[in-house]
């Protein structure tokens, strides 16, 4: 059975998109969801969907014991689904090519500290692009810069909003997402 942990900030969409998918699925479950704010919604989607959940502060975070706990909970694989924190060397280093972010652009465009959500549609808009998309990548100890696993783009046109691309890209994220995670974890069994 493969334990996917899953770390976020906020909403928790994703996470719930990515419970739901694998909540009857033979090998891969969410047995976890953690998150770094005590009001982040994640915490009343996990609690709805009866997925264990806990809040972690940065000095949790920063210290190993962090990883070492979730390595004796059996934890196989960690998602960020719009999570703000690096990843700390220890949780790199803990879970080698085991830990995927998903990214609201196509890096390494509009990426790196700070970029996240309507920023960086903000920023695409401003720069006149014309298509943006997601991007899903492993996790190393620097933002946004791991191997990318897929990306997938949409148009982006004059009468765009920040609203409407995120619209467009979370609608992507909910598509591609949980089974990006599901061939990334079959692919690379071990
Ligand atoms: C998503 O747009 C994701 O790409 C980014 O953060 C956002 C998370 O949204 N990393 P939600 O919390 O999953 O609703």
């Amino acid at each position: 059975m493969y334990n996917i942990a899953i770390l976020a900030s906020g909403s928790g969409s994703n996470a719930e998109n990515i419970i739901r998918y694998f909540e009857k699925h033979a090998i891969i479950r969410v047995s976890l969801v953690l998150a770094n704010k005590p009001d982040a919604y994640v915490l009343q989607r996990a609690a709805n969907l009866n997925i264990p959940a806990r809040v972690f502060n940065r000095e949790e975070f920063t210290s190993p014991e962090f990883s070492e706990r979730l390595i004796k909970e059996g934890i196989t694989h960690v998602v960020l689904a719009g999570f703000l924190w690096l990843a700390p060397q220890h949780l790199v280093a803990a879970f080698p090519d085991r830990i995927v972010n998903i990214h609201p652009a196509l890096l390494p465009k509009f990426g790196g500290k700070g970029m996240y959500g309507s920023k960086v549609h903000e920023a695409v808009i401003s720069s006149g692009e014309t298509e943006t998309g997601i991007t899903i990548h492993l996790v190393n100890e620097e933002y946004d810069k791991g191997v990318p696993l897929l990306q997938v783009s949409c148009p982006v046109t004059s009468e765009d909003t920040p609203d409407t691309v995120a619209a467009k890209v979370h609608e992507l994220e909910y598509l591609h997402f949980p089974l990006a995670i599901e061939n990334w974890i079959i692919k690379n069994q071990s």
